[in-house]
């Protein structure tokens, strides 16, 4: 596999599927890479199924910049995009700044919660030359506020505000947008509308590419799944098993 740029993800458009997964660590940057994933995600879900949070948002800069470094250590083939976490790029100078702490930290990208509503921060991030990856629909460090993970865009006014959102995405520059919980007929219309690639998770099967948070595929973190997850391995369950064996076995 030759290095994954964000360049090559936006010509993966109309061409290849893409598969994006996080990581928060050396070994599983490492897996991913290997196994041919074309984007790891440094995601600030690292608060939940790893630091033990209840949401996202309290996960810090310092948290994000740890688990970058971890990743980055793995020297992937894959891209290695990070999120900037919650109150990290709440103005056009900070997002900047932090954007260059996780680039210093070994991103090639950065991801950020929003479109028109950070419009600035988002062109300070790219006047900057700093790739960006977009994040539209449910957007989990608004959960307070939200109350719940709830699918978006079935109302005229959701759906006219996500493709506003995504039209400017891609405008200002973003290689690609994550398209979190959004209706699944107004990802595949978005997905139609916009030259660049959508990266769908929970929005259905016709968006350029998929992501899951990697605990969630494999089964590490049973206690919170979402509903549209379908687990590949059952991990926690064989990890208890061999733990269970090599307990009666001493
Ligand atoms: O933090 C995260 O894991 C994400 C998802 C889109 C996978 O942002």
């Amino acid at each position: 596999m030759t290095k994954v740029t964000p360049e090559s993800i936006s010509q993966m458009k109309g061409r290849k599927h893409i598969a994006a997964l996080t990581a928060y660590d050396y070994p599983t940057a490492k897996l991913l890479s290997e196994a041919g994933i074309d984007i790891i995600l440094v995601g600030d879900s690292l608060g939940m199924v790893v630091l033990g949070y209840p949401d996202t948002t309290s996960v810090t800069m310092a948290d994000m910049e740890h688990h970058t470094r971890a990743a980055a250590r793995a020297m992937p083939q894959s891209l290695l995009a990070a999120d900037l976490p919650s109150g990290s790029y709440d103005t056009p100078e900070t997002a900047v700044a932090n954007a260059n702490r996780l680039i210093a930290a070994g991103a090639e990208a950065v991801k950020a919660e929003g479109g028109l509503a950070i419009a600035e921060q988002i062109k300070a991030i790219r006047t900057a030359g700093i790739p960006f990856l977009g994040h539209i629909g449910m957007l989990p460090q608004t959960i307070h506020k939200e109350k719940r993970y709830r699918i978006k865009g079935r109302s005229l006014e959701e759906k006219q505000a996500l493709i506003a959102d995504a039209q400017f995405l891609a405008d200002v520059g973003a290689f690609a947008v994550v398209l979190e919980l959004v209706d699944p007929p107004l990802a595949a219309e978005i997905t139609k509308r916009i030259p660049i690639p959508t990266i769908g998770i929970g929005s259905g099967k016709d968006c350029d590419g998929q992501i899951l948070v990697f605990n969630d595929l494999v089964g590490t973190f049973p206690w919170f799944r979402p509903r549209f997850v379908k687990p590949h391995l059952e991990a926690f369950a064989l990890m208890r098993e061999a733990i269970t064996a090599w307990r009666a076995s001493i």
